[in-house]
C-alpha cells in the first residue's frame, strides 16, 4: 500500500487527479470505477481542467460507478447519476453510452444487481477504482456488517450514513433508506484502487482502516489485503496514523 500525504484538500485533489490522468494516458480505453460524495469533487475538477487543456482524452474511457440510491430516478438532483453528470461527465469528452451507474429505479433488486455485475464483467473488470471513505469505514455503501459482501447488492443505509448524507437533502427523512452498491468482492477485483480521504473527522477511521484488524465491522480495512492500493490523504486525515 502506498500512502501519499497531501497538505490539504486542494493538494490531495491534484495528486489523485495525477494518478487517474496517468491511468487514462497509459491505457486510453481504461475502465474507471468512480465515486460520488464530497471527496472526489476536487479531483473531478482537476480532471475537467486537464481535459479542457487538451492533456486528457476520455473518448475511449468506460466508467462504472460504485453505487446509486434505490428509488431515485436519474433526473433527481440527489441521484448519483445526476451528481456524475454535473460534476464530471458533462465537462469531459466521455461518451455517455460508456458510463454505467446502477439503475435506482429498477424495483427488482436481484435483477439489477446481477445486471450490474455482468456489465462490469463484460467490460473486463475495473482497471482503477476510486474510493472515498465513510465515517464508519464504509466503501461504496458497504456498511459495517458481520461479513464482507461479495457482489453488487441492495443495502439498508445505517443511521450514521443517513445522518452524513442528509446535508444534500431537504431533511433526513428525504434520504433514501436503501441503495444498490458494488460489493466488497466487486471492489477488491479492481486491478488498482485509489482511496482519497480528507479532514480531521476521518482521522480515527483512517487509522483503523490502515492499522486496525481486517474486519467487516470496518469494511475498508479489507483494502489491506489488496495488492495495489494507493491512499491519498491530507494531513488532517492522517493525523492519527
Ligand atoms: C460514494 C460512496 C461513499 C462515499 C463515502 C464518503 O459513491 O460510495 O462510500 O465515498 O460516503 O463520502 P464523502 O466523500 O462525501 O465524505
Amino acid at each position: 500500500m502506498r500512502i501519499y500525504r497531501a497538505k490539504d484538500y486542494d493538494e490531495l485533489s491534484r495528486k489523485a487527479a495525477n494518478i487517474i490522468a496517468a491511468q487514462v494516458i497509459m491505457k486510453p480505453d481504461s475502465v474507471l470505477g468512480l465515486a460520488t460524495g464530497s471527496s472526489p469533487v476536487g479531483t473531478y475538477k482537476q480532471l475537467i481542467e486537464r481535459c479542457r487543456m487538451g492533456d486528457l482524452d476520455f473518448s475511449q474511457i468506460k466508467s462504472v460507478n460504485l453505487d446509486e440510491y434505490r428509488g431515485l430516478p436519474r433526473e433527481n438532483e440527489q441521484s448519483y447519476y445526476y451528481f456524475m453528470r454535473e460534476n464530471l461527465f458533462k465537462d469531459i469528452n466521455i461518451d455517455m453510452a460508456n458510463t454505467n451507474i446502477p439503475d435506482g429505479t429498477e424495483p427488482d433488486s436481484e435483477k439489477e444487481c446481477l445486471r450490474y455485475e455482468r456489465v462490469i464483467a463484460g467490460l473486463g473488470g475495473i482497471d482503477l477504482q476510486l474510493l472515498g471513505l465513510g465515517h464508519n469505514g464504509h466503501i461504496g455503501f458497504n456498511e459495517p456488517d458481520s461479513s464482507f459482501a461479495k457482489m453488487t447488492h441492495c443495502v439498508d443505509l445505517t443511521p450514521s450514513t443517513i445522518e452524513a448524507n442528509k446535508r444534500f437533502f431537504a431533511s433526513a427523512e428525504d434520504v433514501p433508506r436503501q441503495a444498490y452498491t458494488m460489493g466488497i468482492g466487486t471492489i477488491m477485483r479492481a486491478r488498482k484502487i485509489l482511496l482519497i480521504v480528507s479532514g480531521a473527522d476521518k482521522a480515527q477511521i483512517l487509522h483503523d482502516v490502515l492499522n486496525g484488524p481486517v474486519t467487516p465491522q470496518v469494511p475498508a480495512s479489507i483494502l489491506q489485503l489488496h495488492s495495489n492500493v494507493t491512499v491519498v490523504a491530507d494531513e488532517a486525515a492522517l493525523a492519527k496514523c
